[in-house]
């Protein structure tokens, strides 16, 4: 980085371009408005953790819509919750959202600082730090995805991640002001997300430009470096769509613990990277579908069977009305398989 650049400078410098260019985003007061509510920052931080703005927008609408405040959704039922969750994935986030919010109310509101708000379940390092920084206005130094290819690219670090990590929080350290830092956070992520990008960064029109080593270079696209991630293992299993005769669907809430923990789906075989056991939740006249869903997982990808059968009202198991389904309180692999087989059940 050149000389004249120095850091708190540089923090200006992207604190005028955001309040120009801030996008407006539902859990956002405009830059220079004050803090928000934390709830909302909590809530909106949760969401967007591996998953994108444009995907979060809806849900963080319709949970507010439901919950205003954070005792609201501390007195929600666990199922009403994981349904309105439900698309957005990595489903310990939503198990963990409820036990907050109850810890929360149970406290009274939010703790303001970081260090407090870590010893919150399910806000790590990145969740305490965006809180209280953009809520409570403290100057801590918030890291996603977005600030370490900022940071890699201002400073030039060659060095692939996942090593890089805290190299990059030290320099996202540096830079961070003890004005404003909640604009600046976003600031930041902001830029990452919109000029920063990934792949044919806009530098011309950066407001870093001037300071940023890797434009000088001509490395900011290659930047950050990654250590490529093993390739995903496939894995087989059998989901089985059973309908009543009065409409109602055989549908299970998997255990708290492992992947989808806490979700409403369809009975399923293991997932197992060999062929899985055919071994139908309950006996019927089960037929085989030739579609099969494609999913895939942080771990793997999953290709899923599908058999579909017409249940008699006899039937034992956990049974969902007709009229008190819907496909969209269930998460997307359930969704899927519940696209394919629905025809073929008449529904
Ligand atoms: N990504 C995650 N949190 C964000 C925020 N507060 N502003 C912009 N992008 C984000």
């Amino acid at each position: 980085m050149r000389d004249e650049h120095g850091y708190g400078q540089m923090a200006a410098q992207l604190l005028a371009w955001y309040d120009r260019h801030a996008r407006a985003l539902p859990w956002r007061v405009p830059p220079g408005g004050g803090v928000a509510d934390p709830y909302r920052v909590w809530l909106s931080e949760v969401m967007l953790q591996q998953t994108t703005v444009a995907a979060v927008k809806d849900y963080f609408h319709r949970f507010t819509t439901r919950w205003p405040t954070v005792h609201d959704l501390a007195a929600a039922e666990d199922a009403d919750v994981m349904a309105e969750w439900a698309g957005l994935g990595y489903y310990a986030r939503a198990r963990n959202l409820l036990k907050c919010a109850r810890a929360v109310a149970a406290q009274g509101a939010f703790p303001d600082t970081r260090a407090g708000l870590q010893e919150l379940p399910g806000i790590g390092p990145y969740t305490s730090a965006a809180i209280a920084a953009i809520a409570f206005d403290r100057a801590e130094t918030v890291v996603d995805g977005n600030v370490e290819r900022v940071m890699a690219r201002i400073f030039d670090e060659h060095t692939p991640l996942p090593a890089a990590k805290p190299i990059l929080t030290e320099y996202a350290a540096r830079l961070t002001p003890a004005a404003r830092p909640g604009d600046y956070a976003q600031a930041v992520m902001d830029l990452g997300a919109t000029i920063c990008t990934p792949r044919a960064p806009a530098c011309g029109i950066c407001p870093w430009r001037g300071p940023c080593a890797a434009r000088a270079s001509g490395t900011a696209p290659d930047l950050p470096r990654k250590v490529p991630k093993p390739a995903k293992p496939i894995r087989f299993g059998i989901a089985y769509i059973g309908r009543r005769a009065d409409g109602a669907w055989l549908l299970e809430r998997r255990p708290d613990k492992g992947l989808l923990g806490g979700t409403l789906g369809w009975p399923c075989t293991d997932w197992a990277t060999t062929a899985p056991n055919d071994v139908p939740p309950t006996q019927a006249d089960w037929r085989a579908l030739d579609a099969e869903v494609r999913h895939t997982f942080t771990h793997f990808h999953l290709r899923l069977s599908l058999r579909v059968a017409h249940l008699p009202m006899n039937t034992p198991g956990e049974f969902v009305a007709a009229d008190a389904f819907n496909p969209r309180d269930l998460p997307t692999l359930m969704r899927k398989a519940h696209a394919l087989a629905a025809p073929a059940l008449g529904a």
